[in-house]
């Protein structure tokens, strides 16, 4: 078994779980919107420097996703997003009754929004654009505010929390999802600056009750919410730590011409993820053998791309993507977590260094 993995959880104290979730004995209050996710969401509110009313936790990231789209009544149409993302982002657009395309990124990692326009141009039943924070990074928010009039603009923030926190698009969800560096065990949270927008959302969360909407079970449970609470007041230390295990990679991995850590200024991340790009994917290969070999994981994330995975092949493709499969090809990430020291990490780097050099 790995010793170091993609992923590892940030996890509370156990006592300080056990002593919260007394409360829910105490009310018998387990699940639809109980103190505890209200708790949570006007923490996530102040977190966020906005009204209550314009939050609302869901189960998940991908089922906040599908309820935006739902949500915001569009016509039957085409919605844009990279394929070089999470599957998660192009089963939403499905389930919620539309159209995937599949445009590329650039070297920001993030949608190529000339490519994005282009599309715009050719087609019109684009009804919306899903631009991803991959990695936690964010780019073009400019560009794409300015789409807003034409198409909705939606932001996948599911690697973001904590990262740039601009009021943007129509609507941004975030993930709690264990792995993630705001875990909640599952969860998610969608933030617009249209109360009206989350509302429906949070109706449509609850099967859509008392709208025309066809919704479904996306409610977030006391369980997560409280899991959510405690590590959300842990996250300013959380985020602090895993940034400075950012800057430790960032040392080791300086001085190996041609690898290069995607990304660039440590005040613009959060620490979610470690990014390092090979020189090859044979190089790659070789690099995640070896770390297996020494306890260590390196995921391939996100690796196929989406669009030629067997669910998503049938949907088209804008141009080409040959940005998207340069960086898939190359691209592994490391083990992160708070917990780490700067002696975890040379371990780790002087793993790879001895596979490569
Ligand atoms: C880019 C991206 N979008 C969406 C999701 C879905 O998040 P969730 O697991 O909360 O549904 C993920 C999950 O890893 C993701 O990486």
């Amino acid at each position: 078994m790995n010793k170091y993995i993609v992923g590892l959880p940030e996890v509370p104290e156990r006592k300080d779980l056990y002593e919260k979730l007394d409360s829910c004995f105490e009310s018998g209050w387990w699940s639809n919107f109980g103190p505890i996710v209200t708790e949570f969401e006007n923490e996530l509110s102040s977190f966020f420097s906005v009204d209550p009313s314009h939050i609302t936790t869901v189960a998940n990231a991908t089922l906040g996703l599908q309820l935006v789209l739902t949500a915001l009544n569009l016509k039957k149409g085409k919605v844009i997003l990279p394929s070089f993302t999470f599957l998660a982002t192009a089963c939403s657009v499905v389930q919620a009754g539309l159209t995937p395309v599949f445009v590329d990124i650039d070297s920001s990692l993030c949608l190529d929004p000339s490519l994005v326009l282009k599309c715009l141009e050719n087609d019109s039943d684009i009804v919306a654009v899903i631009p991803v924070d991959v990695y936690g990074r964010s780019a073009h928010v400019d560009v794409f505010e300015e789409m807003r009039g034409r198409v909705k603009v939606i932001y996948d923030c599911a690697h973001s929390f904590g990262g740039i926190s601009d009021p943007r698009g129509d609507a941004r969800i975030y993930s709690f999802h264990a792995t993630k560096i705001m875990g909640a065990g599952e969860g998610g949270a969608v933030v617009s600056h249209d109360p009206e927008l989350i509302s429906r959302v949070r109706s449509c969360s609850n099967f859509g009750l008392g709208t025309k909407f066809v919704g479904t079970n996306a409610k977030m449970s006391e369980l997560n919410a409280t899991l959510g609470v405690l590590n959300l007041r842990r996250f300013p230390e959380i985020r602090r730590k895993r940034k400075n295990v950012v800057q430790w990679y960032q040392d080791e991995f300086e001085e190996l011409d041609g690898v290069q850590i995607l990304l660039e200024d440590l005040s613009k991340v959060n620490g979610s993820y470690v990014p390092i790009l090979f020189r090859s994917e044979s190089e790659l290969i070789k690099v995640i053998r070896t770390a297996e070999e020494n306890g260590i994981q390196v995921k391939r994330y996100f690796h196929p791309l989406v669009s030629s995975m067997p669910a998503f092949e049938r949907f088209s493709v804008f141009g080409t993507l040959s940005m998207s499969e340069s960086i898939s090809s190359k691209v592994g990430c490391f083990p992160i977590h708070s917990s780490y020291s700067r002696e975890d990490i040379c371990f780790i780097s002087g793993v790879v260094k001895r596979s490569i050099l």
